[in-house]
């Protein structure tokens, strides 16, 4: 075969497609060519005969005359059947099902947000955002927590540039590490009464393992009324706990320190897997930790302008993959933000 063979065929099979008007001959013309004993078919038999230099380029060209013919009948394919449609012989099947368009999702953490935000706003709050560059102020002063206090630490916390100047101040810049500040934020905006939840991602400079990532979720609450007593703080977070977990579920609020809310609470609820007997998840206590709560402190308010002595409230804060870990059964964080869509396609 020499090269100009290739092409001949090639230019014989150009001339020969444009005659071809119905399935039939379409059909005719692919069996001379790409059928089991067509010409390509018959051409490709010489290769045994070749010597090993001659059959690389040989098989190339061989390769590249298949593509091009595939080509020209599938080309020619749709321009019959559009043509032959009418005659009752087409090689269309109209019984095949369509290509399925696979639809996407939203993202495990999204869901459990979505669905904390809800069970807040049928109770009344009303959902805010705020921005993940934050002051330090916002993040750690207005909110009661002292100069010395550890979470400001370089360690525990992504600072950004020093000596920013905001509203003619220096201003620290930093990454938020909770969802906090956006209570100084909104108790400057709004005035009391009002109740508010915040979603959003907080930042530590954690190393990354199972149960630690850089970058993760909380959902901040707060609520801002004259007479708001912790028992109003026991009464939503009951209803909260038991919407997402079950109604079966039993709480508990464990005394705790919080620099921006006295008195602080952590609250437990009874252990999903062992309902409160004792298993590995829980660490054999039965209670699993869900959120930090407490009554805002008077210095917050402070801070914020309200009057402490006409208004009182409480806050609370919640790590969403940890809410979500315990509800689905999942073990290690990092599942979260590995784009696996094993994992994704189970929610
Ligand atoms: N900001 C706290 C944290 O990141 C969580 C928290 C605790 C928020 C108690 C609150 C609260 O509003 O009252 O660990």
């Amino acid at each position: 075969m020499q090269t100009n063979d290739f092409e001949s065929i090639r230019n014989q099979a150009e001339a020969e497609a444009k005659n071809i008007t119905t399935p039939q001959g379409l059909e005719e013309f692919r069996l001379k060519f790409l059928g089991r004993k067509g010409l390509l078919a018959q051409i490709a038999g010489v290769i045994p005969t070749l010597s090993k230099e001659q059959r690389a380029e040989f098989g190339q060209k061989l390769n590249i005359l298949k593509s091009a013919l595939t080509a020209l009948v599938e080309a020619k394919e749709r321009s019959v059947i559009i043509k032959d449609s009418g005659s009752g012989v087409s090689r269309a099947d109209l019984g095949l099902p369509g290509i399925a368009q696979e639809l996407g999702r939203l993202h495990p953490l999204t869901q459990v947000i979505d669905e904390i935000c809800a069970m807040f706003s049928r109770m009344g709050f009303i959902v805010v955002e705020g921005p993940e560059i934050e002051t330090e102020y916002n993040n750690f002063t207005g909110l009661n927590i002292p100069l010395e206090h550890p979470s400001r630490d370089t360690f525990d916390t992504f600072y950004i540039k020093q000596g920013m100047r905001d509203e003619g101040r220096e201003t620290k810049y930093l990454l938020r590490s909770h969802t906090s500040p956006v209570q100084v934020r909104a108790m400057k905006a709004h005035k009391p009464p009002f109740s508010i939840v915040v979603p959003g991602r907080v930042y530590r400079p954690d190393a990354v393992d199972a149960s630690h990532s850089f970058m993760f979720h909380q959902v901040e609450g707060f609520l801002v009324d004259k007479g708001i007593k912790f028992s109003d703080l026991k009464g939503i977070l009951e209803v909260f706990a038991k919407g997402i977990f079950g109604e079966n579920i039993r709480m508990r609020f464990r005394p705790h320190f919080f620099p921006f809310t006295e008195p602080s609470a952590e609250v437990d609820i009874s252990c999903i897997i062992c309902q409160g007997k004792g298993c590995s998840v829980c660490g054999r206590k039965g209670w699993l930790e869900v959120l930090g709560c407490g009554m805002i402190h008077p210095n917050v308010f402070k801070h914020v302008g309200i009057d402490a002595k006409k208004y009182t409230g409480f806050a609370f804060g919640m790590g969403v993959e940890r809410i979500a870990m315990l509800k689905y059964g999942i073990n290690d964080i990092r599942l979260f933000f590995e784009n696996d869509l094993r994992f994704l396609k189970q929610f």
